[in-house]
């Protein structure tokens, strides 16, 4: 089946990288549908480290054709620097596939996504900060930047004058900020063009011709299903669609191809940011899970918030998805600990709940009702069959399985690429 979708089932940080490597001997294209630089994956390969924000994981693999589509917004003096930095560890990024559709973030959406924050005072968001939510208020707004736009000088300086022609009263006179030139960003976007020519293309012609060759293409979402912005927890949430739908907005595949849906689900739960969070811990377990998961954002740095797994919340991303299989990650985290809460449902305001409400004011206020599972002590990290789990290990996973509206295919056991449970093969 050609073309597989992997998604964040929480609130992001699931890590994607260990089912991404599962399948990566399978892939033909990788394809990052939605988000920016806000994103952060570390890949190890060998005995090399690489950070990325913004290039998909592919872009590593020798024969994997990386290709970031019209539903993502690109910082191109981000761009260039990651692109830099694999050049100078003799990584060949000379295969990378651009779409002439996807929008540009510049200087004046990374300064009004700092400022907005900043007045927002205690309704602040908490976002990465690097310009993301105002490039797709403009890309929605008919006032964006496209790629494709600057290689035609008189319509990118039509389009920056428009822009700044509104965003310069806001941050001059709301913001109390300096007004920016439009000629510094027409000249700060035309630096760019060279170096991006040879990488653009129609990248949805790109991708419906490999499938109709019967080629295998990943989409890797960016963010999670909690932070899409129709079926995350709204306001706080990033301003792309990071569900499996966005796949085919965000790249223009037919929906109908997407027939593998992979949904990446912690063990336990993490968010970062703000945004309500019901099985959130503010205690020395929270602490636990935050210092054995190394739980602190790749992008930001940030220490994530942390919690026990809320079943509610993997149901909803398995409906929202179409979730065919989930990837359950980091279960090793939970080792030595005596008993594990599952949030199983909610309780809002004297009623329980079962289901995500549907009511922003009510999620707020629910407060988890608990299943308790008896834990284990012994080492995971080098198992690599179902039945040779502990016990209580097996019957964690089973038990979140039966709750969570879809199969449990693998599990991640251990830090390393290798350490994973495969209880079902993602691709036939
Ligand atoms: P933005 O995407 O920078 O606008 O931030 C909006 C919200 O999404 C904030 O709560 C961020 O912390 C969160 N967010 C954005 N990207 C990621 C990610 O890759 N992992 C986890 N949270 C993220």
């Amino acid at each position: 089946m050609p073309a597989v979708v992997i998604v964040g089932a929480q609130w992001g940080d699931e890590g994607k990288g260990k089912a991404t490597d599962l399948i990566a001997d399978r892939i033909d294209y990788v394809v990052k549908f939605n988000g920016g630089n806000n994103a952060g994956h570390t890949v190890v390969i060998g005995t090399e480290k690489y950070a990325l924000h913004l290039l998909p994981s592919g872009i590593l693999t020798p024969g994997v054709v990386p290709v970031i589509s019209n539903g993502v917004v690109i910082d191109p003096e981000v761009l260039m620097e990651e692109l830099d930095a694999l050049e100078a560890r003799g990584i060949d990024v000379s295969g990378l596939v651009i779409s002439s559709h996807a929008h540009l973030i510049t200087q004046y959406h990374r300064t009004l996504d700092k400022v907005t924050e900043r007045f927002l005072g205690k309704r602040q968001i908490g976002t990465t900060g690097r310009g993301i939510g105002p490039t797709y208020a403009d890309k929605i707004n008919r006032v964006g930047i496209r790629v494709q736009d600057i290689f035609d000088e008189g319509i990118l300086r039509q389009k920056v004058e428009g822009a700044l022609h509104q965003k310069n009263h806001l941050l001059v006179k709301v913001y109390n900020r300096r007004a920016i030139e439009v000629d510094e960003v027409v000249e700060e976007l035309l630096s760019y063009r060279d170096r991006l020519r040879p990488l653009v293309q129609d990248t949805a012609l790109l991708l419906h011709t490999a499938l109709e060759d019967n080629k295998t293409v990943l989409f890797e979402g960016g963010q999670a299903t909690m932070l899409d912005v129709d079926h995350g927890t709204y306001p706080f949430v990033t301003s792309s669609s990071a569900t499996a739908g966005g796949a085919a907005t965000g790249s223009g595949i037919a929906p109908w191809r997407l027939s593998t849906v992979i949904g990446i689900v912690k063990a336990y739960t993490t968010r970062v940011g703000s945004g309500p969070f019901p099985s959130e811990l503010e205690d020395e377990f929270g602490e636990f899970l935050r210092e054995k998961g190394h739980e602190y954002g790749t992008t930001t740095g940030r220490p994530r918030r942390t919690g026990w797994y809320d079943a509610p919340i993997a149901r909803y991303s398995a409906r929202i998805n179409g979730v065919t299989d989930f990837v359950l990650t980091k279960l090793d985290v939970l080792t030595g600990l005596d008993k594990i809460p599952v949030c199983v449902a909610y309780d809002v305001d004297g009623t329980r709940i079962d289901e995500v409400p549907w009511s922003q004011s009510d999620f707020h206020h629910a407060s988890p009702i608990y299943e308790y599972f008896p834990g284990w002590s012994e080492d995971l990290t080098g198992i690599r069959e179902f039945d040779d789990l502990p016990q209580a290990a097996k019957d964690y996973v089973l038990a979140l399985e039966a709750m969570s509206g879809a199969r449990i295919s693998a599990i991640g056991v251990g830090p390393s690429r290798d350490a994973i449970v495969t209880r079902h093969a993602l691709l036939d």
